[in-house]
């Protein structure tokens, strides 16, 4: 019983066993077959075939179908003023000689590199490149399809650096509009004819694209006609916005300057005799504000003409520059008033003594004298002026009205120079500078982000994917 019911198990598996054995070698012999057929087509195909020629040579120009696909955006300098992109470069034509009748199930041929060299291809070339680079990893990355119209399509990975002239006069606050140009180096426009394949869907832009300094606001496309003296060539532009995010210099220049111009404030609620300190914190914010000017503008070209950074770091220098001065004048005036008084002081003791010595002396004098005093001034003579020569009208009656100013005109404070006192100075600077500075940033911020805010017409918008 046990034997009989092994002996049928032996016999079902050695079946289906068999059954699987022919099937597999059933189906494995379609493909050689097909393979076979596909070598014949290709074979047929190279017969014949001058790839020196244009397809269709002598008609109409051949139309070239070009879509991008951009997979990343790996710089974009100011310095060089080029970008450099990494994108799939397709291009579609129609080459009636490549018409052929595959088996069924074959509408398309995809060839290697190889059979590529035996095709005529469309030479076209990137018009503002600086530089390029083919993939070659691990094979050169391109590939070749040919449907049975003889639709041709050909699709590389390509790098290019591009030149991209950029106007920075909005920096950092600046849009830039970089372009690629494709064009026919040797075909004029009844050769061959450029066109995007699939209208504005025609270029992609992988969301994976970042840039440090830079979002990718979208992108645009453009056919046009260029006219040189070797003949009208057919050119597309595909053209792709950038906003500068200014996170970075707002953190790295924007704040510290405010702040540097903010600290040399501190200087008007010095002490006025508090020269080392004041001058100190007057020079110190004057370097530092030289060195982040110099800094930033380290990094950019030596364009001729006026950022708008330049418009802040420049405000900011001349706050702190005029905050140092503010104190070369408090300081000024100070010495003059102190000098000044000295004088007085001096000449009133001289005074007196001279009117005590006439009274004794001579009783009968004319009541008014002239008296020439020589007034030995040590801080002038240090700084080689020499003797001070005064000429005082000395009244007697005068003299007794008012003795403490013998020769101040009446409603002159000696305290005060030009009417003000340096005191007085630092209070209105203590107003003046920060509300200065304040409307200063109010303006600058509306104008500048109000003005750098343009996208481009027909500007098809990247939606991010976050
Ligand atoms: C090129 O185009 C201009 C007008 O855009 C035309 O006048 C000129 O004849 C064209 N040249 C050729 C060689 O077709």
């Amino acid at each position: 019983m046990v034997l009989w019911v092994y002996a049928t198990l032996s016999f079902v598996l050695l079946l289906k066993f068999t059954a699987n054995a022919i099937n597999t070698r059933g189906t494995g012999e379609l493909p050689g077959t097909l393979g076979t057929k596909v070598s014949e087509i290709l074979n047929s195909i190279r017969e014949g075939y001058d790839k020196r020629v244009r397809p269709n040579y002598g008609g109409e120009p051949v139309v070239v179908g070009v879509t991008m696909y951009v997979l990343s955006i790996s710089s974009l300098s100011e310095v060089q003023m080029d970008f450099t992109v990494d994108f799939y470069f397709r291009q579609t034509w129609k080459d009636p000689r490549l018409k052929f009748k595959g088996p069924p199930g074959v509408n398309t041929l995809s060839v290697g590199t190889e059979f590529l060299k035996t095709l005529w291809v469309p030479d076209t070339f990137f018009v503002n490149e600086k530089k390029s680079y083919f993939h070659t990893a691990t094979t050169s990355n391109e590939f070749l399809r040919i449907s049975q119209d003889g639709d041709v399509l050909r699709s590389i990975r390509l790098t290019v650096t591009a030149s991209c002239p950029m106007d920075l006069r909005y920096f950092p606050m600046d849009r830039q509009l970089c372009t690629i140009e494709i064009e026919s180096f040797g075909y004029t426009m009844s050769d061959i004819r450029y066109q995007w394949a699939k209208g504005l869907e025609s270029v992609g832009v992988s969301s994976d694209v970042s840039l440090p300094q830079f979002k990718v606001l979208g992108h645009k496309q453009q056919a046009m006609e260029i006219s040189l003296s070797t003949g009208n060539y057919s050119r597309l532009a595909c053209e792709i916005q950038f906003v500068r995010s200014m996170g970075y210099y707002l953190i790295q220049i924007y704040i510290p300057s405010g702040l540097i111009v903010i600290i040399s404030w501190v200087s008007f609620w010095l002490n006025r005799n508090a020269t080392p300190a004041r001058v100190a914190l007057g020079v110190t914010t004057v370097l530092t504000m030289t060195t982040l000017m110099s800094s930033t503008n380290a990094a950019l070209p030596k364009i001729s003409y006026v950022k708008s950074i330049d418009v802040y770091l420049g405000t900011c220098f001349v706050m702190v520059f005029a905050s140092l001065l503010e104190y070369a004048t408090v300081g000024y005036m100070a010495k003059r008033i102190q000098m000044r008084k000295n004088r007085f002081l001096a000449l009133q003791k001289m005074a007196e003594q001279k009117r005590a010595a006439m009274d004794h002396h001579d009783e009968h004098h004319a009541k008014q004298t002239e008296v020439r005093f020589k007034v030995h001034d040590p801080k002038s003579f240090a700084k080689g002026v020499g003797t001070l020569e005064n000429t005082v009208n000395g009244a007697r009656g005068g003299d007794e009205e008012n003795p403490a100013h013998p020769i101040l005109p009446p409603g002159k404070d000696i305290n005060k120079l030009y009417g003000i006192t340096p005191s007085d100075i630092d209070k209105y600077s203590r107003v003046v500078f920060p509300v200065c500075f304040i409307c200063f940033n109010l303006m600058y911020w509306i104008i500048y982000l109000h003005i750098s805010d343009v996208v481009e017409d027909d500007l098809v918008l990247l939606e991010k994917t976050d």
